[in-house]
């Protein structure tokens, strides 16, 4: 028999606790019902793990992410933590996550669950039955680029630089990504960058042309600049297959496709390696919603994002296609059946907690399964 798949839960801060403990119970359930077993190790990333060590991710945890088949990751930061040296700050500890794990190809994917449409700010006729995947690269760009740092100017005031880079590798290898997901789905890739005021837009925009010319002419191509495609994303969002951008125009482009779903409650995502000689893959799964401080530890934070990065988790990580459909079956359901935590309460639905949402997965998936 198989080796157990072995998964690493980094719960974080703020509300990760307590979504990732719902996970958990669909972790336990697919154990009772023998559909897939799971060896499970929990670590403290984040503020978490500064309070316990003193640094927001101790080199252990990277070993043992690392060495798993797949990372579950809550959400990191805080108040408390907010003026701590650039370095300890909680986010740095996913961050280092991503740039060791070199899990540079990010799936954010939007969709709209039809009970949710009138949870959007959008019109339902703009949303209704949209599906698409932003594309983020994830280990580049200003995230990481040297020089960077704040420096102090002989007259006494301050320079603070960040620096844009990226490399025909970087590009390619994420748009490759890109263009084999369009061939799964709509076939459709809409590479987004600045190449009208940026050196790095205009790189990547050449790079990407080049990569379809010469393996994906199948796929159809467009290039967008990032400000129109953020106006595209609330205008006509249903235009877009998958979306391929740079580490930062895709944090701002996800946030802002989130909402057209409902909630930032709502959205998922995987973050996947390279393929290795075997076929697998380092991978780190979590909700795009942050820790949301301000209502963590209420029991009132929506789980079905991180619940749905576990059904991704499945899919990518697994080749669990039917039981990620499982997993995405019971949040429909229990979507439709009318409960709601409260950011996508609307009239007519009852608002419940974390773990009543919790519950209702857990009934949905016994009636499904
Ligand atoms: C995200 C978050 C992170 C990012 C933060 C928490 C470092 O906003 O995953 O979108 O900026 O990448
Ligand atoms: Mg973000």
């Amino acid at each position: 028999m198989a080796a157990n798949k072995k998964i690493l839960l980094l719960p974080g801060d703020g509300i990760g606790p307590e979504v990732m403990r719902q996970v958990g119970r669909v972790v336990e359930w697919f154990d009772r019902r023998r559909i897939a077993t799971f060896d499970v190790t929990e670590g403290l990333c984040g503020g978490a793990a500064y309070d316990k060590h003193g640094t927001p991710l101790t080199d252990e945890t990277l070993a043992e992410a690392q060495r798993s088949d797949a990372v579950l990751f809550g959400a990191v930061g805080g108040p408390k933590w907010d003026n701590l040296p650039f370095n300890l700050k909680p986010e740095r500890g996913l961050l280092r996550l991503r740039k060791e794990m070199d899990l540079f190809a990010n799936l954010r994917p939007a969709m709209v669950f039809d009970p949710l449409i009138g949870a959007s700010t959008l019109k339902p006729e703009v949303i209704q039955g949209l599906d698409i995947m932003i594309l983020r690269e994830l280990t580049g760009g200003v995230y990481f680029g040297e020089p960077r740092g704040i420096t102090t100017l002989p007259d006494g005031s301050r320079r603070g630089v960040d620096t844009q880079v990226y490399t025909t590798a970087e590009i390619q290898r994420v748009a490759r990504v890109g263009f084999e997901l369009a061939r799964k789905r709509k076939n459709r890739v809409t590479s987004v960058e600045k190449a009208n005021v940026m050196h790095t837009g205009v790189l990547w925009r050449e790079e990407v042309q080049k990569l379809h010319d010469a393996e994906y002419k199948d796929v159809e191509l467009a290039d967008m600049y990032a400000d129109n495609c953020a106006m595209q994303l609330v205008r006509n969002p249903r235009q877009f297959d998958v979306i391929v951008t740079d580490n930062l125009f895709g944090d701002l482009l996800s946030d802002c496709a989130a909402m057209l779903t409902g909630s930032l409650g709502m959205l998922p995502s995987a973050s996947l390696g390279a393929a290795d000689s075997s076929g697998r893959r380092k991978a780190l799964y979590e909700p795009v919603h942050g820790s949301a401080p301000d209502i963590a530890g209420k029991d009132l934070a929506n789980p079905l994002a991180s619940l749905l990065s576990f059904a991704m988790m499945l899919r990518y990580s697994f080749d669990m296609a039917e039981e990620a459909k499982l997993v995405e079956n019971a949040v429909q359901a229990a979507l439709k059946s009318g409960v709601r935590t409260s950011d996508i309460l609307q009239p007519g639905t009852a608002r419940v907690s974390t773990t009543v949402m919790g519950d209702t997965i857990l009934r949905e998936l016994e009636k499904l399964a």
